[in-house]
């Protein structure tokens, strides 16, 4: 499962990316469709040493792009303690597997595009302006204020919304392919739609649609202990840690 992951990390932010080749390190870059830009071993089997790391954190601040890293703990064990010696911070994500026998019914709600409607840039920005799982005070209004400056972008992957009637698009997610392996992305809850089961169920319909596609391996990473409840709780269970790293704030 290890390679399967690597190689999927590997190949999805490609299309559309300029990748440059730095030793142990691959530096994405230019990549579309709201993929963000970070470094990763090389595949297969890069290990990286602080050079690689320092040269890399160089060319990332010469081309203004974050100094971000990203890498499994399992497939590459030594970075950890050289990121931390490189001076980065590394937040260590629950690596979650989907087991198909566990997932819910589908909410009535939720649905799975083929298109990105604007919704779905806008309660994920709003949602990940308010971090953790606790409610807060971000909703309809100020989605809806944002929705009026947003323009539609293009997409290669697949969204989910909850669309609630006489409510709109309150929670949104994203699934992205390589071969066929899924990894679903950017779940986000506007804050005061929390605590409802909508994130649960825009992350369930999009396991659902991604077996119903034939993808094997259905997985994501926790961006903590918190949300990886959210994520147990439709069938995910933890197999590892995903590794994101950048220097401290
Ligand atoms: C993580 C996130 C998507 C969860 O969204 P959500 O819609 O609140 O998720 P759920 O409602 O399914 O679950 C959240 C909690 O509400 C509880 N809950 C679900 N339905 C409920 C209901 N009807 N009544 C009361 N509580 C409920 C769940 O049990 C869970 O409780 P826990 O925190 O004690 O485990 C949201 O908090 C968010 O957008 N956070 C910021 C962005 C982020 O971190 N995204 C994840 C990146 S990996």
């Amino acid at each position: 499962m290890w390679d399967v992951l690597e190689s999927f990390y590997d190949s999805v932010p490609r299309p559309g990316s300029r990748v440059e080749d730095h030793g142990e390190l691959v530096l994405f870059l230019q990549a579309g469709d709201g993929y963000p830009f970070y470094a990763r071993p090389r595949f297969p089997g890069g290990a990286p040493a602080l050079a690689d790391v320092l040269a890399v954190r160089e060319r990332q601040r010469e081309l203004g792009v974050p100094e971000a890293f990203e890498w499994v703990h399992e497939t590459t064990p030594g970075l950890l303690a050289v990121a931390v010696e490189a001076g980065l911070e590394v937040l260590p994500a629950p690596l979650m597997v989907l087991d198909p026998e566990k997932l819910p019914e589908p909410h009535p709600h939720v649905r799975v595009l083929d298109t990105r409607p604007a919704e779905v840039p806008v309660v994920a920005e709003l949602a990940f302006s308010s971090p953790g799982t606790e409610k807060g005070e971000a909703g309809i209004a100020e989605r809806d204020a944002a929705l009026a400056e947003a323009t539609p972008t293009s997409t290669r992957h697949r969204h989910a919304v909850a669309d609630l009637p006489g409510e709109g698009v309150l929670a949104v997610g994203t699934a992205q392919r390589a071969g066929d392996v899924v990894e679903i992305v950017g779940i986000g809850t506007l804050p005061a739609a929390r605590r409802r089961g909508l994130g649960a169920a825009v992350t369930a319909g999009l396991a659902r649609d991604a077996l119903d596609r034939g993808a094997e391996l259905v997985f994501l990473s926790a961006g903590s202990l918190d949300v990886a409840r959210v994520y147990e709780r439709v069938g995910f269970r933890r197999v590892g840690t995903a590794c994101i790293a950048a220097p401290p704030a």
